[in-house]
This record gives C-alpha cells, sequence and structure tokens, in this order.
C-alpha cells in the first residue's frame, strides 16, 4: 500500500494551479447516460474516484473516450444493463448518481446499496423517498435498491427535502429532467456543484431554473441532446492549498480558482490571520499575517456556510493556532478520525460528541500516521509539512480519489513529499 514521507517544515512558495471539482465531475458523468447523443466534458480531474465513475458507465455500456487526459466523450447510446454493481458502489458511494438517470431515461435502475463508510452511516433514504414521489416503485431486495418507473415515464412532483442533501438534490434533478410536468425541489442543496450539473443538463436541452438556491424547478422535457462543458474548478483543493499556504509560513498564489466558491472559507480564514488576496477573478495570493495565526471557533454546515469538506485541514490549522478553537461538525457523525492521528504529532485536541477542542499552538513532530478518508489524508499531509522531522502517512489511496497529482503539486512548491510505491507512476505522483 501506498505511503507518503514528508520531511516537513519547509515553507510552500510558488503557484498552484486548482483541478477540476471532483464533486462537480461526479454528476456531470453521471448525467451524460440522460441522452444517446454524445456529450464532451473538460477538465474533469484525473482522480479515482472519475476512473470509478468512468467504469460505471462503461459496465453501463456507454462508450467513454479520452482524446486528452481531462477531456472525457461519453456516448450513452447502447445501454445493456441498469445496475451500479456492488463493486461499485462499495469504493464509491456517488455510484448512486446512476439512479436517477437511469430511472428517468429508461425507467428502470439498480444500484447496490452504499455500506456505512469512514465517515458514518451514510444512508440514500432521502433520494428514495424523492423518487417515490415522482412515481417510481422503490424496493430493497438483498442490499439492492430497485426502482422502476410503472408507467415507463416518471411524473414531475413537490419535493421537500427534510434535510439538505447534496447528490439526493443532484440524483432528483437528473431524475426530474425527463419527467413529465414540473418539478420543485424545496430545502435544495445549494452548493457551486449542483448550479454546474444544473448548468450542463440546461446545455442539454432541460429547463431547470434556480439552481444554486433552496428551491429548484424542472419542467420535463421529451429527450436530451448532446453538448460541451467546463466543470468548475475544485474549491475544496482551493481551500487545501491557502492552508498549506498558511500552516508552512509559505507564500502561493493559487491560480486557476473560482473564489467566489468558497466565501465562507476565505472569511473564516482571514479572521485567523491567513492573508488572502485577489490578484484576479480566479487568482489568490496567500501568506499568514505577520501577527501569527489566532483560534476561531467554527461549525461546519450546507453551502454557502463553512463545508465540512474543510474541516479537518482546518483543524490541522487550528493546531498552528494560539488559543482555544471549537469546531462543531454538524453535517456527519464520526467525521474527527483524524484528530487521533493530528495528536499523534504533537497537536492537543479534544472531542465531545460533534465538537472538538483544539489548544494551539502546538509544535508538530513527524510520526508514522494513518489516513482515514479522504479530507483527513489532506489534513495530515498538511500537518505533516508543518512538523519538524518525517511523517509517514499510511493508506494515502484515500487521498488519490480525490486530489489530483497532490505530490507532484505541493513539490512544485517546495515541499519535501514523496510517495513510496511498488508502482510509481508519472500520473500517481
Ligand atoms: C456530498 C459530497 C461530500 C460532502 C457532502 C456534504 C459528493 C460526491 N460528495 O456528499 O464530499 O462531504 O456532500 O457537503 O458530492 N443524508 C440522509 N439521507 C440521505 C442523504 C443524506 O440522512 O438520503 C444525510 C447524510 O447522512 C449527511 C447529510 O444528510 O448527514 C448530508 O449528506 P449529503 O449532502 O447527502 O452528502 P453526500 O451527497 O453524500
Amino acid at each position: 500500500m501506498d505511503k507518503f514521507l514528508i520531511r516537513g517544515g519547509r515553507p510552500l512558495r510558488g503557484r498552484v494551479e486548482i483541478s477540476g471539482a471532483k464533486n462537480s465531475a461526479l454528476p456531470c458523468l453521471a448525467a451524460t447516460l440522460l441522452t444517446a447523443e454524445t456529450v464532451t466534458l473538460h477538465n474533469v480531474p484525473y482522480v479515482k474516484d472519475l476512473i470509478t465513475q468512468r467504469r460505471l458507465l462503461e459496465d453501463l455500456g456507454a462508450t467513454v473516450l479520452t482524446p486528452e487526459l481531462r477531456t472525457h466523450k461519453v456516448t450513452a447510446k447502447n445501454i445493456e444493463t441498469f445496475e451500479a454493481s456492488y463493486e461499485l458502489v462499495k469504493t464509491m458511494r456517488a455510484s448512486v448518481l446512476a439512479l436517477g438517470p437511469l430511472l428517468s431515461r429508461f425507467g428502470k435502475a439498480k444500484v447496490s446499496l452504499p455500506g456505512g463508510c469512514a465517515i458514518g452511516t451514510r444512508p440514500i433514504d432521502l433520494h428514495l423517498k424523492a423518487f417515490e414521489k415522482l412515481g417510481a416503485v422503490v424496493s430493497l431486495e438483498s442490499g439492492d435498491v430497485m426502482a422502476t418507473a410503472p408507467k415507463g415515464r416518471l411524473q414531475g412532483a413537490d419535493i421537500h427535502f427534510d434535510k439538505v442533501t447534496v447528490t439526493g438534490t443532484e440524483n432528483v434533478i437528473m431524475a426530474a429532467v425527463l419527467a413529465g410536468g414540473t418539478t420543485t425541489i424545496r430545502n435544495a442543496a445549494r452548493e457551486p456543484e449542483i448550479e454546474d450539473l444544473a448548468a450542463l443538463l440546461i446545455k442539454m436541452g432541460a429547463k431547470i431554473s434556480g439552481a444554486g438556491t433552496d428551491t429548484i424547478r424542472i419542467d420535463g422535457v421529451d429527450e436530451l441532446n448532446g453538448a460541451e462543458h467546463s466543470i468548475i474548478p475544485d474549491r475544496i483543493e482551493t481551500g487545501t492549498f491557502i492552508v498549506a499556504a498558511a500552516m508552512t509560513d509559505g507564500e502561493l498564489e493559487v491560480a486557476k480558482c473560482q473564489p467566489r466558491h468558497l466565501e465562507a472559507v476565505i472569511e473564516q480564514l482571514r479572521k485567523t490571520g491567513v492573508n488572502i488576496e485577489n490578484l484576479d477573478e480566479t487568482t489568490l495570493k496567500v501568506t499568514r499575517d505577520r501577527a501569527g495565526l489566532k483560534s476561531i471557533d467554527v461549525t461546519t454546515e450546507p453551502h454557502p456556510l463553512f463545508p465540512t469538506d474543510m474541516q479537518a485541514q482546518y483543524m490541522a490549522l487550528m493546531t498552528q493556532a494560539e488559543g482555544t478553537s471549537i469546531i462543531t461538525e454538524t453535517i456527519f457523525e464520526n467525521r474527527f478520525m483524524h484528530a487521533s492521528e493530528l495528536i499523534r504529532l504533537g497537536a492537543d485536541i479534544s472531542i465531545s460528541g460533534n465538537h472538538a477542542t483544539v489548544r494551539g499552538a502546538s509544535k508538530l513532530t513527524g510520526a508514522r500516521i494513518i489516513a482515514s478518508d479522504l479530507r483527513a489524508s489532506a489534513s495530515l499531509v498538511l500537518a505533516g509539512l508543518a512538523a519538524d522531522g518525517e511523517t509517514t502517512i499510511d493508506r494515502v489511496y484515500h487521498i488519490d480519489r480525490g486530489y489530483e497529482t497532490i505530490v507532484r503539486k505541493f513539490r512544485s512548491l517546495g515541499a519535501d513529499i514523496e510517495r513510496a510505491s511498488d508502482q510509481l507512476t508519472d500520473e500517481s505522483v
């Protein structure tokens, strides 16, 4: 299994370009199932989850060409099966995004139920209830979800989500675009990735308004056409590099990003003493304030507030801030697994329920630690870069799911980080 070896303590300097958003590319690839025509997606990040999503499309019978590494041309003309296998769903929960489009276009879909995962139980009950409201018959058989549209086509409906769900909102949008009549989604997720998916679907001929707000209206159409679309920059990767600059007391230009997609993160980091300057619309310059970092509490919330996917990186930052901060996680249970590893590096953190209390600033010293999930891995890399001595991070396959060429990017900024692997390839670094 691959590991990272990091010799920390070097300030990061230079310019880093942000890749396409994993969480946008995943639903956009699923959306290609909605038409028999070719959909071309650019700026698809080269990360493991997208390779898995591509495999899912191919298993269903779609043709996926990649004329360039980050361009996917998908033609879902001859769909042969309507089932996302357990093999795929167990490695990537976002495989459930196949349900909406398959049900919408073919009136049937089968997806294995995602099991519990490292960041707590992650049910899809809200997706399924919404499909039922659209007229689908949903049943559970030996761990699989079967959904069918008895009249061949779903019917538009009023859907109110009890809880904000990102992939749930995306799945329902994709289910509704080919349904008869109008669907209204209330308490919809407002993440930029939802807007990006809607932008693609509108190019494909869908009638959607309100994406990015909590009420989305979809007027079903009879069929969709091919389209070409470029995926938005990854706001979580952007936030991760901003924290990296601050934690190592470096100076970074974070380029090809979309600052308006992470306003809450930028605002929060500025309060802690991270200087973030807008050089132009897509480039940020980041340094640490001369006065040092201050501890400030934070609570994770659905967009546009502070994202759960930045919580672990923020915790790593707070270990280097003067004072005590309380980090409250409201989206996922059991999402503090990085805390015990940060403690191994010398951090002072205690956990009580969904609150983490971080007392800083701690001197971090290299140690052997284990990555537990995608964002936790990122926080451990950040801590390793700031720690004195050598840090070894095991099980870094988690980070490959969502961060493109992370070792190469950090090395280009002056970090001393390498991957220890049996199969070292150009792209895996
Ligand atoms: C997406 C993101 C993930 C991010 C999360 C929250 C993708 C591929 N993944 O995950 O990176 O951390 O949003 O911003 O975009 N819930 C239910 N029932 C459901 C669905 C969700 O109870 O049917 C609960 C979840 O357990 C969780 C909360 O709702 O407590 C939010 O989850 P959700 O927004 O659905 O997360 P994902 O879409 O899985």
